[in-house]
């Protein structure tokens, strides 16, 4: 079968007309690589997905309730102890690892680079996101004499980047024997219109399926099996992008343990009713969090007898697994949710367009939809000062500018007791 004309059929089946001009004018080389990728995506999934961003979500009322948590702050120093304890011996025993996403496109923020590799203004001299991360984890591999396996989950897009990078900095003083880069999964990328959008490799445009890609790529990496072959138990995920993140934190470690789950997260309390974090809640008697893309209005609103929101404890992207738990996940499909952001992209005549506006559909899984495949979770509530300083946009709530005002807050009153 002659592989122009079948791929020029499955391009006019889908509406993808406009990649039939520029296929037509590439030279034979660039042609027939991307008639291989073309022949390789699953334009049904994706024309679906596209489809489901014009429906409207709705959720089944009723059914949700708020979901219970332990507030850090108000455990007693016996009760605290005990949980630290606990979480200690797993990590001094060498069973805990610790999973960075750093796949994402942080199209909000506008960095060049991958994220990690953005400096955050600290102290006049600054410091990366992935230095600050790395400090971090070196401070709990002091304290608990051990060095915690840490892997770090990048996407096609930024592999290559993220290792030069992480290489000519030596990975911080971080032991290189304990550092695994892996690449995440990707989908197309569509217009509003449902096209495809091409990039400047004249290749369709594809990004990094989002943060729930980490199970299954986890296991498709190997990852899991390594992690299973050092002993691993307990396997911590978390975002590349906030300042202030505890990879080790034994009080949550040690309340997973207690309440023998298998799944376990750090919130903060919403810090209004419309901040753009996904809040944790109960659906059909599973944990689950709604993103705030999806939380009806007049859920984010609602409080309780205290007067406190019904809805209100954020996931702020700090959850633990047990190994079997990530085995489990990685092995079943998550949904798509679609995010609509700006991608430059090849037009018909080949020339680049970098858009102001947000442009274009990403289809990304997200990591808490996991969850609900589990009965309970442990939630320790955290304090937003000591535990949460995104670095989202570039300006304003969650920039580089209020992630630095906390990080120097913080360390400023932990200056003597470090910052675990
Ligand atoms: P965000 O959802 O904030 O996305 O990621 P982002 O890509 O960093 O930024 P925007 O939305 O384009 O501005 C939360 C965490 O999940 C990771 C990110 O790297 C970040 O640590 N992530 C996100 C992945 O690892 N892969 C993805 O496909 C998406």
């Amino acid at each position: 079968m002659d592989k122009l004309k079948d791929t020029i059929d499955i391009l006019k089946e889908y509406n993808q007309e406009h990649i039939i001009k520029l296929l037509n004018n590439l030279d034979e080389e660039k042609q027939k690589e991307l008639i291989k990728q073309i022949q390789k995506i699953d334009f049904h999934q994706i024309m679906e997905l596209y489809n489901n961003t014009k429906k409207e979500i709705v959720f089944k009322e009723g059914k949700i309730e708020p979901l219970k948590y332990l507030d850090k702050e108000k455990l007693s120093e016996v009760h605290k102890k005990r949980l630290d304890e606990l979480g200690e011996k797993i990590i001094r025993r060498g069973k805990y690892a610790v999973v960075t996403m750093a796949g994402g496109q942080g199209t909000r923020l506008g960095h060049s680079g991958p994220k990690g590799t953005f400096k955050l203004d600290v102290y006049g001299k600054g410091k990366y996101l992935f230095e600050i991360l790395a400090e971090n984890l070196k401070e709990a591999n002091q304290k608990y004499e051990t060095t915690i396996p840490w892997y770090i989950m990048t996407s096609k897009e930024n592999n290559k980047e993220t290792e030069k990078f992480l290489k000519k900095h030596k990975y911080f003083g971080y032991n290189k024997e304990y550092i695994t880069i892996f690449t995440q999964s990707e989908l197309p990328l569509v217009d509003e219109d449902g096209k495809l959008l091409i990039g400047k490799d004249f290749k369709v445009k594809e990004a990094s399926d989002g943060n729930g890609g980490t199970y299954s790529s986890l296991r498709a990496s190997g990852c899991l099996a390594d992690m299973k072959e050092r002993g691993i138990e307990w396997v911590f995920i978390g975002s590349v992008d906030n300042a202030l993140l505890k990879m080790a934190d034994v009080t949550l470690l040690g309340l997973a343990k207690e309440k023998k789950v298998q799944i376990a997260s750090k919130s903060v309390v919403k810090a209004n009713p419309f901040e753009r974090v996904g809040v944790f809640c109960k659906m059909d008697n599973h944990p689950k969090v709604i993103e705030y893309t999806e939380l009806p209005e007049k859920m984010a609103e609602e409080r309780d007898r205290r007067g406190e929101l019904k809805y209100g404890e954020s996931h702020i992207m700090c959850n633990l697994f047990t190994i079997e738990a990530i085995e489990k996940i990685s092995k079943e499909p998550l949904i798509y949710h679609s995010a609509f952001k700006k991608n430059s992209y090849i037009d018909e005549n080949g020339k680049e367009v970098i858009p102001e506006k947000p442009n274009s559909y990403k289809f990304e899984s997200f990591i808490f939809d996991a969850f609900e495949f589990f009965d309970d979770i442990a939630i320790l509530r955290g304090k937003r000062e000591d535990d949460f300083a995104p670095v989202k946009n570039k300006d304003g709530v969650d920039s580089p500018k209020t992630a630095k005002e906390l990080y120097e807050k913080f360390w400023e009153r932990n200056k003597e007791n470090g910052k675990l």
